[in-house]
């Protein structure tokens, strides 16, 4: 079978990893050099944005009779690269464009779930404007996170205490977002523990996976700017070492009852990876934010557990029929090695060396770095490799992980060490302790 992978990422290099391990054959569109996705694909085709190349896009797919898509990033969903495809009769893993304003926009998420009463959303108000800022902030007693309603790569969301120090700040951040024609929401800041929980659908049914939890803050610690994400991990009993099984389940009910309003909402069936991100807090598991897509990393986790074969739940999510869908019992640890200031003001242009013997310990994806003529790898603003290592504990794999990373060398890189480790593990249930 011939499947088109959207997207250059670590994400998309391994989704393509394993449908080539089901005997699938894979074409890809990328938008840098990955060298993963340029040895697994039959071929591959370059476009500069995903903006301005869906006809360009879907003549590709059409010239090399592609039977399955599978898209990964967000800006193409957002493009409404899903319903050209559907359109066209082709099977796509990723949802239509109203469909993916569960991601694009904040707004239109919290007034779905408060629209059909699923009750997990911070206190929230929307916003065009400066009016009322003020007076709103003031109502959440100075404990508020202001988003832009739209998509900014995880950069978009700043949080009081932590990215704005004081009412200056606030409105200075909405001055900018309104001058640049853009709207925002302003919510309560939810204090807890963050986690994912990702399932399949295919419109009507879903599979949940297992728990995990990314780390967003650019530095050691969880400080520092909000990125795409630097490192995730997830526990052998596929629940995480902070969390309570009611609280899973809570996840996985808020999931099934956001699947049956977007169909209910639209007439359309959501067919794709619904991604949840939430927080437990002493009132119970609240919702962050959704996204369309597959997690960037939490794809290296767990397409690694995956037990089943990825090119029949594509085609099941696409078609109609997914079912329960297995995940090996074992722990997963991710680590993103990404260009030193990345998140804020990131170098360009490092080169990235990597010593095959980390294979003796991990897997390793390959992201947003550029494969040049003379066989060296350069990286660019964003995130440049993904290394990831099963065991039967978080600890193993997170010692497999880091004995993999020293095999990847280059100057100007930086990496999240403490993802994983057990002070930070601990540090989190001690927390779960104080909250609960
Ligand atoms: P988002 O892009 O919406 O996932 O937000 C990025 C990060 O900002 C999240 O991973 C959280 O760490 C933080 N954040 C977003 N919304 C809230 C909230 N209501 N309360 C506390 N932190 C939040
Ligand atoms: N890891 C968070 C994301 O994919 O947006």
């Amino acid at each position: 079978m011939k499947f088109l992978v959207i997207g250059s990422g670590a994400r998309e290099h391994i989704i393509a990893k394993k449908l080539k391990e089901c005997g699938a054959s894979v074409y890809s569109i990328i938008t840098n050099k990955n060298p993963g996705l340029i040895s697994l694909s039959e071929k591959t085709y370059f476009v500069n944005n995903y903006l301005t190349s869906k006809g360009e896009v879907i003549d590709f797919s059409s010239a090399n009779d592609i039977e399955c898509v599978v898209i990964g990033p967000e800006d193409p969903l957002a493009q409404g690269y899903a319903d050209e495809f559907k359109n066209k009769g082709i099977p796509v893993v990723g949802p239509t464009k109203s469909l993916a304003r569960i991601e694009t926009s904040k707004g239109f998420t919290r007034d779905l779930l408060h629209q059909y009463e699923i009750h997990a959303s911070p206190k929230y108000k929307r916003f065009k404007d400066l009016i009322g800022v003020e007076d709103y902030i003031d109502f959440l007693s100075n404990q508020y996170v202001i988003k832009f309603d739209g998509l900014m790569g995880g950069k978009g969301v700043k949080v009081s205490g932590e990215h704005l120090e004081n009412l200056d700040d606030a409105l200075g951040y909405c001055k900018e977002i309104v001058s640049n024609k853009g709207t925002f929401v302003i919510e309560e800041k939810l204090i807890g523990e963050e986690f994912s929980l990702m399932s399949f659908c295919d419109g009507k049914n879903l599979a949940h996976m297992p728990a995990i939890q990314d780390h967003k803050r650019a530095y050691e610690g969880d400080v520092g700017p909000n990125t795409g994400g630097m490192g995730c991990y997830s526990d052998s009993n596929h629940s995480l070492p902070f969390l309570k099984d009611a609280e899973i389940e809570e996840a996985r009910e808020i999931n099934e009852r956001v699947s049956s309003a977007l169909f209910q909402s639209t007439g359309e069936n959501y067919r794709g990876i619904l991604y949840g991100g939430f927080m437990v807090t002493g009132s119970g598991v609240k919702l962050i934010e959704y996204n369309a897509r597959f997690g960037d990393p939490e794809a290296m986790n767990l397409l690694t557990l995956l037990d089943d074969d990825l090119a029949s739940i594509c085609y099941s999510m696409a078609d109609g029929k997914i079912d329960q869908i297995k995940f090996r019992k074992q722990a997963s640890v991710c680590k993103y090695v990404v260009p030193e200031g990345y998140g804020s003001n990131p170098v360009k242009d490092a080169t990235l060396v990597v010593d095959e013997s980390y294979s003796n310990y991990s897997d390793l994806y390959y992201a947003a770095v550029n494969l040049g003529k003379d066989g060296n790898i350069t990286t660019t603003s964003s995130r440049a490799a993904a290394v990831v290592s099963a065991g039967d504990s978080i600890n193993e794999a997170e010692e497999k992980c880091e004995m993999g990373l020293s095999f990847v060398k280059g100057n100007k890189l930086f990496i999240r060490h403490d993802i994983a480790k057990a002070d930070l593990i601990k540090k989190r249930v001690d927390n779960m302790e104080i909250i609960r």
